[in-house]
């Protein structure tokens, strides 16, 4: 069984080594194995996302954790304790090219959960190795290295999934695929917000040395352990939260935005943020009759009131959805629209077909205060019905589940990089626009990915070091 693996892999990554740029392959021609095939795993970078996804990986049958890279010794022995907890023997590297070199024979995929501004390097290092790769979102806080991930992934025939786990949550995917379509009529605007309180930066007793940190691009503790705030590793606040809801008005609106105007605050708690904390800003997208739609974004590192959510406004309903159910699940009937709106029969049919559970709209509440004259254009409100399908496991597991899926029998990968690509054009221009109190207006091509600039050859992975002595964690 191993040895099958191991050669149909060898033979797919030779394969890919003669393919042409931009060819395609299908995902069948990259199926790593028989179906009971185990997949043996690697991950680079064992922070905090990283952990969460292993709690998944540890559950997905047939997967095995071979190996983890991480430049912080104390997360690599925090690797080896997860992990034997739950029978799996990980060898630990402190740098990726390491790793790759001696367990090449060992690995088939990778999963990439570094700081932003590494996914480029270490996914591109990874298929170039022949490994099909699951990189965390933000693709990465620079354009050009999304976009050099993209055609990477062109050039290997590898597999790229991008971590916008939402786009495999089963009860998103209920409501973008039924509810949406079926319940809301034509959908005009969109709305979003991530509200967190104020943190302050993270602290630890003891960081990485600095000769580990000056070797891998970290000034210092401070920007080691709060990359998000820094331009150089991270966007802020819309590249961390945003990019996953920008991403659901993308899929809602079923094209990508023409514009964007952002406004952004980063001074008013910490004058060492270089990246905003603070954004709100509109999305406007252009249909393809021509007609508009807008969508209302707000993200707020300084007070968590309201928590997170999505929601859509149709013309007959609106819906509102959360990865935590807690924080939305509601499809609202718009009761004021004697136009087209839903009768109580239409309603109830949407229950019985299962879109929707049955909800507190019997007691739809007529919107009438008692002390002020009753404006008719006042209308009632539907308390709404909750999401009918609930997601039973970890959040992020069924999108690991598709990644696994294509890799063993070609399942279609549901972020795959160019669908990845089109958010990240879409959210790094928020922080664009604040920078410059301008809108910024896109072009249909600003969301195709760009070929390599002639002056810029592919890069490649540079040589892997000579094996340092080893250091005490
Ligand atoms: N999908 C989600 O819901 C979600 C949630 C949180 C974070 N993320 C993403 O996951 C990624 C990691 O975020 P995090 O919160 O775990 O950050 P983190 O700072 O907690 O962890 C990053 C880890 O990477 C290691 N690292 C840094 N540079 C490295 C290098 N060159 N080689 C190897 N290891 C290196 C660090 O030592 C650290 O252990 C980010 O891209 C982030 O946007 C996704």
């Amino acid at each position: 069984m191993e040895s099958s693996r191991r050669g149909f892999m060898k033979g797919a990554a030779a394969a890919a080594t003669f393919l042409p740029s931009f060819s395609i392959l299908s995902a069948k021609d990259i199926t790593i194995g028989p179906k009971d095939d185990d997949i043996n795993v690697a991950l680079i970078g064992f922070g905090a996302e990283a952990k969460v996804l292993s709690e998944s990986l540890v559950r997905i049958p047939g997967v095995r954790v071979r190996a983890v890279c991480d430049i912080w010794k104390f997360e690599q022995q925090r690797a080896r304790g997860f992990f034997k907890s739950y029978g799996h023997e990980v060898k630990t590297y402190e740098d990726y090219r390491e790793m790759l070199e001696k367990e090449d024979k060992n690995i088939d995929a990778v999963v990439v959960a570094t700081p932003d501004w590494m996914h480029c390097e270490h996914a591109c290092a990874c298929m170039r190795a022949g490994k099909h790769v699951y990189c965390e979102k933000e693709m990465s806080n620079r354009l050009e290295l999304a976009a050099e991930m993209c055609r990477v992934q062109k050039e290997t025939g590898r597999l790229l999934q991008i971590g916008h786990q939402r786009r495999s949550n089963p009860r998103y995917r209920h409501c973008f695929e039924k509810v949406i379509p079926q319940m809301l009529g034509r959908v005009t605007n969109a709305y979003a917000q991530w509200n967190r309180s104020l943190l302050p930066f993270n602290t630890v007793k003891k960081p990485p040395k600095q000769s580990v940190l000056d070797k891998y691009g970290y000034k210092n503790p401070e920007q080691f352990l709060n990359w998000r705030w820094f331009y150089k590793h991270g966007g802020g606040s819309m590249v961390d939260l945003g990019s996953h809801q920008i991403d659901m008005f993308i899929w809602a609106m079923g094209v990508p935005p023409s514009s964007v105007t952002a406004i952004g605050g980063k001074d008013a708690f910490s004058p060492r943020r270089e990246a905003y904390d603070r954004v709100m800003c509109i999305y406007e997208f252009t249909l393809p009759d021509g007609t508009k739609n807008e969508a209302y974004y707000q993200v707020l590192s300084s007070n968590a009131r309201g928590g997170f959510y999505e929601q859509f406004m149709g013309e007959k309903a609106a819906l509102t959805i959360a990865e935590i159910t807690a924080r939305g699940n509601a499809v609202q009937r718009d009761l004021g629209n004697s136009v087209n709106g839903w009768t109580n029969e239409e309603w109830r049919g949407f229950i019985d077909r299962g879109l929707i559970l049955p909800g507190a709209d019997d007691k739809i509440k007529k919107d009438t205060p008692k002390d002020v004259s009753v404006d008719t254009r006042i209308t009632a409100l539907s308390e709404g019905n909750p999401i009918s399908v609930e997601l039973n496991k970890p959040a992020h597991m069924p999108h690991l589940e598709n990644f696994f899926a294509a890799c063993r029998h070609g399942e279609k990968l549901n972020c795959p990089a160019e669908l990845a690509y089109e958010s990240a054009v879409a959210v790094l221009a928020a922080n664009v626009s604040a920078d410059t109190h301008k809108t910024h207006y896109f072009k249909p091509e600003d969301f195709k990915v760009p070929p390599r600039p002639a002056a810029t050859p592919a890069p490649a992975a540079p040589a892997a070091p000579a094996p340092a002595a080893p250091a005490k964690a």
